[in-house]
C-alpha cells in the first residue's frame, strides 16, 4: 500500500467492529477488563501513523495485529506461550530478551499481558528501549493482580514503582502509567474468575449467579463508599491493588519519520538483526548472513530463533571462508586417500595450516560430502572459532549424505552458543535419520524441556522408557512432565 492509499488511521467504526471480535472471544464486553482494553488499543492505535513502525514484542496469536494495520506493523514471539495457540501470523520467532532486532529501528512497542512471562524484565526493558528510536513510544499492558499463567513461564507481577524504575533506568520518560481498576473490582474479580474454574459445571452456574446477582452490588456500593473517603486507597492514591498497569513511556531524543516501505518483506529485512551481534543481516532466500560476524541463519523452519517470511531470492550456497584451490582434477582413489588423510588430520587437528590445506582440496573436488564438512567443523571447534564451526556444520547438515552425527554435532554446537531453536531443529533432523539413538533421544528431551515444549518432551521421555524401561531418570522426568501438563492453564 502507497503513502496514498494507507488510511493515515482506523475509523471509529472499523475499530469498533475489530473490538467486537475480540469481545466475542474474552466475553463480557461491560466488564472493566474490556474496557481498558478497549482504552489502551485505542490510543495506542490512534497514536500510530502510516509511517511507524510498531514492534507487538510477545504478540502470541497477534490478536492485536488489525488494529495496526494503518502502520507498518511486525509481530514477534519466542512460541513459548500456550502449545495450543495458532502463531503462524508471527513475522519473526525471536526472544524478547535478546531482540533479533537493529537498535533503533522502530517508532512503537507493543507489549501485552507478556512482561510477567519474562525471567529477566530489567533485561526486556534494556530490549525495548534498544530497539526503540529516539522520541519513539512503549505502550504496556501487564497484569498485576493475576492468577499464575502459561506455567512455569510465569515470573514476575510488577508494581507501579517497578514498571516506573524499569522506564527511568533505560531513558524511558513515564507519560502516563495507571491502575485498570479499584481495589474492589479486583476482589470480586478474583472470586468470579475462580469460581469460573470449579469443574462443576451446575455448582459453577448457581454460584456465579449468587455472586454477579447479590454480592456485585456490595462490592460495586462498597466501591462507590471508598470513592467518598478521602483516606481511602483508591482515592489517596496510597496503596493499589489492580488488574492490570497500563504504560506509556517515550524515549528520550528524536529521530526523523521512517520510510513507507511498499512490501511487507522489505520492512522486515530493514529492522531484523543479528540476534548475535546485532548488525544487519545479508539476505538469501533459505539463509541469512551476519554483515559483522559472518554467522549463517536458516529460515526454512518457523521455529528457528530466527526466521521471517518472504524473504527474496538465491539459492544457499556452500560457505566460503577460504579459498578452495583451481587444483588438477584427482582420480577416484587419490581423492578417496585424500579424504582419508584429512580425517586422519581431523582426529590428530596437529598443524591447524595443513589441515585447512588438505580440507581446501578435498572440497575443491568435492563440495557435497558432509563427513569432510563436518570434520572442518569440528575442528574449526576444537580451534576456538566457533563461527566457522556452526557454518560448515549447518551446511554439512543440509546435505543428503549428512548422517544423524553431523545433525547431532551441529545440535551441540548450537547449544552451546546458546541457540535452543536451532539445537531443536538439528537434534530432530537427526531423529528423523536414527530414531533408536538413546543419547539423541536424550539431547532432544532436555532440549524441549528447555523451550517448554512439554507435550513432545513427554513423547520422547516415553521412547526413551521404551528402550530401557528401568532408566529411573526418565521415569522421574517424565512423571514431572505429566504434572506439568495436566496442572496447565491458558493466559
Ligand atoms: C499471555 S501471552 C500474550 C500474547 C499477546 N501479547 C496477547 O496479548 O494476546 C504471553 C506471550 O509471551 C510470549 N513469551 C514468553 N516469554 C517470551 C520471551 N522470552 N520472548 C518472547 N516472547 C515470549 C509467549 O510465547 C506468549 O505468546
Amino acid at each position: 500500500m502507497n503513502e496514498k492509499t494507507r488510511p493515515t488511521r482506523l475509523k471509529d467504526a472499523e475499530f469498533d467492529d475489530l473490538f467486537a471480535l475480540l469481545q466475542n472471544w474474552d466475553g463480557d464486553p461491560s466488564c472493566h477488563q474490556m474496557l481498558n482494553l478497549r482504552r489502551f488499543l485505542k490510543s495506542a492505535s490512534n497514536f500510530c501513523t502510516p509511517s511507524m513502525v510498531v514492534l507487538d514484542i510477545s504478540a502470541g496469536e497477534c490478536r492485536y495485529r488489525a488494529f495496526f494495520k494503518h502502520a507498518q506493523y511486525v509481530a514477534i514471539d519466542s512460541l513459548v506461550g500456550d502449545e495450543n495457540w495458532n502463531y503462524d501470523n508471527l513475522d519473526i520467532v525471536g526472544d524478547a530478551l535478546n531482540l533479533p532486532i537493529l537498535p533503533e529501528s522502530v517508532d512503537v512497542c507493543l507489549n501485552t499481558v507478556s512482561l510477567e512471562h519474562y525471567s529477566d524484565p530489567f533485561q526486556a526493558f534494556k530490549e525495548f528501549a534498544r530497539v526503540l528510536k529516539p522520541g519513539g513510544t512503549l505502550f504496556l499492558y501487564s497484569p498485576f493482580a493475576d492468577y499464575e499463567h502459561q506455567i512455569p513461564n510465569d515470573y514476575f507481577r510488577v508494581t507501579r514503582y517497578g514498571l516506573a524504575h524499569l522506564c527511568e533506568s533505560n531513558s524511558l520518560a513515564v507519560k502516563s502509567l495507571r491502575p485498570s481498576n479499584s481495589i474492589f473490582e479486583t476482589a470480586l474479580d478474583l472470586i468470579d474468575m475462580t469460581v469460573q474454574m470449579l469443574p462443576d459445571p451446575e455448582a459453577r452456574e448457581k454460584l456465579l449467579k449468587i455472586l454477579r446477582g447479590t454480592f456485585k452490588p456490595v462490592f460495586v456500593e462498597a466501591d462507590k463508599v471508598g470513592e467518598t473517603c478521602v483516606d481511602f486507597p483508591r482515592v489517596s492514591r496510597t496503596f493499589q491493588f489492580p488488574a492490570l498497569y497500563l504504560l506509556r513511556a517515550v524515549k528520550l531524543g528524536h529521530s526523523e519519520p521512517t520510510p513507507i516501505h511498499d512490501k511487507h518483506s522489505k520492512l522486515l529485512r530493514r529492522i531484523i538483526a543479528c540476534p548475535e551481534c546485532k548488525k544487519p543481516l545479508e539476505w538469501c532466500e533459505l539463509q541469512q548472513r551476519c554483515s559483522d560476524c559472518k554467522r549463517v541463519f536458516s529460515m526454512t523452519d518457523k521455529r528457528l530463533q530466527l526466521s521471517a517470511k518472504n524473504a527474496g531470492a538465491e539459492p544457499p550456497s556452500a560457505p566460503k571462508f577460504f579459498q578452495m584451490p583451481d587444483s588438477e582434477s584427482l582420480s577416484a582413489d587419490e581423492l578417496l586417500e585424500l579424504k582419508k588423510h584429512a580425517s586422519k588430520l581431523a582426529r590428530e587437528s596437529k598443524s591447524e595450516d595443513e589441515a585447512l590445506a588438505t580440507f581446501a582440496q578435498v572440497l575443491s573436488e568435492d563440495a557435497e560430502d558432509a563427513e569432510i564438512w563436518n570434520d572442518l567443523g569440528v575442528l574449526h571447534y576444537g580451534w576456538d572459532k566457533p563461527h566457522l564451526a556452526l557454518e560448515c556444520l549447518e551446511w554439512a547438515s543440509q546435505l543428503e549424505s549428512a548422517g544423524s552425527h553431523v545433525h547431532v554435532n551441529l545440535g551441540d554446537v548450537c547449544q552451546e552458543r546458546g541457540l535452543p531453536w536451532d539445537a531443536l531443529r538439528a537434534y530432530r533432523r537427526a531423529f528423523v535419520c536414527d530414531p533408536s539413538d538413546l543419547e539423541l533421544l536424550w539431547r532432544l528431551g532436555a532440549i524441549l524441556i528447555k523451550l517448554n515444549m512439554h507435550g513432545e518432551a513427554e513423547e520422547i521421555y516415553k521412547k526413551i522408557l521404551e528402550f530401557d524401561p528401568d532408566d529411573t531418570q526418565a521415569q522421574r522426568t517424565l512423571n514431572e512432565l505429566e504434572e506439568i501438563l495436566a496442572h496447565r492453564c491458558v493466559g
